[in-house]
């Protein structure tokens, strides 16, 4: 098999385990950060087929659908890279990545040291904000049936890991309490810049919402 044969068969792999997924982990969002990582990864150098493979597989066995076993995504990963004959050093350093990767992990202090890794959370972390961002967010809202917005709860200040895993909260909320404070989380230049952008863009979405939601315009 050359490397590009086992792309697509993990790509395959992939794209059939997530069909119908509906929490905003779908197999698009796994294109999207494919295709954002491949581009970071080129302007920084990265190995490639590390970078795919880790795009690929690093929402496979998402730990919040798998009753909080955070093991299970690097688990899965080794799984499915091995039985597609994947380099054993290239399995092990994809598995490395996407155990410290999550944004829970990173809630925990872990961090990823590879370029491929940091290229991969950086395209991971983009597709969590502006306007896909902002799509996903009440998706994911309404997958857990959260209201839209309650004025009555505040945003939390500080987040630990207990928090975010403490599911009774707004959609709006998750904008204070995530997706605004991302832009300062990237690895890359090329992300910072990027995320600058799409942060402005969640800025006047919100600005625009507080105005509707006041009878204002
Ligand atoms: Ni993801």
């Amino acid at each position: 098999m050359t490397q590009e044969d086992i792309l697509t068969a993990i790509r395959d792999h992939v794209r059939n385990h997530l069909e119908g997924e509906g929490s905003g982990h779908d197999w698009w969002h796994i294109v999207r950060v494919r295709n954002t990582a491949v581009h970071l990864g080129k302007l920084e150098g990265a190995d490639l087929l590390t970078v795919e493979l880790t795009a690929l597989l690093h929402d496979i066995a998402d730990w919040k659908f798998h009753d909080g076993d955070e093991t299970i995504g690097p688990k899965v990963a080794r799984e499915i890279m091995e039985k597609h004959g994947v380099e054993a050093t290239v399995v092990d350093h994809v598995c490395t990545i996407i155990a410290n990767m999550s944004y829970h992990s990173t809630l925990e202090g872990k961090v990823v040291e590879s370029i491929e890794g940091k290229v991969v959370q950086d395209a991971d972390r983009l597709d969590a904000i502006g306007a896909i961002g902002i799509a996903r967010t009440f998706a994911y809202g309404g997958h857990k049936g959260h209201p839209l917005h309650n004025p009555d709860l505040k945003p939390r200040k500080e987040m630990r890991k207990e928090d975010y895993l403490n599911e009774k909260n707004t959609t709006i909320n998750h904008f204070y309490e995530k997706l605004l404070l991302l832009k300062d989380k990237m690895n890359t230049q090329a992300a910072k810049d990027v995320a600058q952008q799409r942060h402005a863009y969640m800025q006047e979405y919100l600005e625009q919402f507080y105005a509707e939601w006041n009878g204002e315009r």
